[in-house]
């Protein structure tokens, strides 16, 4: 993979002494493997990226294509019968050479997760103020009344109303919106360089996912803080992220800037996204067209490229490799027919007068549902 541009917006400087080369965070050639009763699963399959400090990345796909496995174990929280390879560097440190003590700095301190389902971050039986003290207390070696001050901050700074009630309250006492508020000061209480947001806002309603996706944007850049955003909607992404990285089956197809990904795409799953979901620019009654078929069965995947199946450019050629990620000028994407290219206008034109693809997609099925 070439070395995508890292672009960020101007953030004020909270004097923080830079990174050594910029980067928060260097993946490289990451694979994660489970053992299952049915066989190898691998979730995730060679993924290489780079996250600048105060950058923004979104990782976008469908439900199974790895997003959650990839943070987790970004964070060095892997499942039992999971196994990485490949290597993680934070801060330009090797994650896999941290002793205990700085292991414990760096996913304490360093970085913080906001899990998918907020509840999972929150004991029921605890009051809030309790639990955001908890972790302060732990890794920062406040005094008790020093860490319920700090709370108090954070939960202002998140916009809770009445902060130090909520403090005395359990979770089941606060809506939705609210805990997933105390969720963002827990993962922001021991400011975080890098955050990673997992479906942070899944749970939540329209009107309430803006504000909290909003909020958390402000923090990043009053705090910052590098983030990975990680939603399977390509719109939540967009104004958001600096960066967007499209994934499918375990593997990055596609990478680039936001507003390059939205003008110029090349991949056909981030084609297909774009085109399954509601767009503001476009009138209410437009049609959304849903991905035709299923994400592949990481049990048993297909060979070549595991988007043939569902892909409306589909050659023979698909059906026998694996495309690599590459491409110029901080584009990559990974496919032999791409969109918006000679090669994926033929492929399509082909298919079109075929009426099936090389994978045997019905163009005409696929079109009814695409149209
Ligand atoms: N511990 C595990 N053992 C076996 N398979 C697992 C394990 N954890 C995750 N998987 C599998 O790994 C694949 C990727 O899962 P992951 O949770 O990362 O998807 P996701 O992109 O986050 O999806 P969603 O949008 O639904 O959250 C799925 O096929 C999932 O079933
Ligand atoms: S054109 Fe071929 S390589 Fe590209 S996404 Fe479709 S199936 Fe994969
Ligand atoms: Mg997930």
């Amino acid at each position: 993979m070439t070395a995508n541009d890292q672009p960020h917006r101007d953030r004020p400087d909270d004097g923080r002494p830079d990174l050594p080369n910029g980067m928060m965070l260097e993946v490289d050639d990451l694979t994660v493997d489970f053992d299952t009763p049915s066989g190898n699963l691998r979730a995730v399959d060679g993924v290489t990226l780079r996250l600048a400090e105060r950058e923004t990345l979104a990782i976008v796909g469908e439900s199974g294509s790895g997003k959650s496995v990839l943070s987790r174990t970004l964070i060095n929280l892997l499942a039992g019968n999971g196994r990485r390879s490949g290597s993680i560097r934070i801060g330009g440190r090797d994650i896999d050479q941290l002793s205990k003590a700085e292991r414990k700095h760096f996913f304490g301190v360093e970085v913080a997760m906001i899990f998918q389902d907020p509840m999972t971050s929150l004991n029921p039986v605890k009051r809030i103020g309790v639990q955001i003290t908890e972790a302060m207390r732990y890794h920062l070696d406040l005094s008790a009344s020093a860490a319920d001050k700090r709370a108090l901050r954070l939960l202002e700074l998140v916009h809770i109303p009445s902060p130090a009630e909520r403090m005395k309250q359990y979770p089941h006492e606060l809506s939705g919106g609210m805990r997933q508020r105390v969720v963002i000061a827990m993962a922001l209480a021991c400011e975080p360089r890098l955050l990673i947001a997992d479906e942070p806002t899944t749970a939540l309603d329209v009107t309430v996912q803006k504000t909290i996706l909003d909020l958390l944007d402000e923090l990043r850049q009053e705090r910052r803080m590098s983030m990975i955003l990680v939603t399977h909607d390509l719109g939540v992404a967009e104004g958001r992220a600096d960066r967007i990285a499209v994934m499918y089956a375990g593997r990055i197809r596609e990478i680039t800037t936001t507003d390059r990904l939205f003008a110029d795409m090349r991949h056909p799953y981030t084609e297909a996204l774009l085109n399954s979901i509601p767009r503001p620019d476009l009138p209410s009654h437009t049609r959304l067209h849903p991905i035709p078929g299923r994400p592949p069965n990481l049990l048993d995947p297909p060979k070549g490229c595991a988007f043939a199946p569902r892909c409306r450019y589909a050659q023979p050629d698909c059906l026998e490799s694996e495309p690599p990620l590459d491409g110029p000028h901080g584009h990559d994407w990974a496919c032999f027919h791409p969109v918006g290219t000679p090669e994926g206008a033929a492929a399509l034109a082909a298919n079109e007068e075929a009426g099936v693809t090389a994978a045997g997609l019905s163009m005409s099925e696929s079109e009814e549902e695409f149209v």
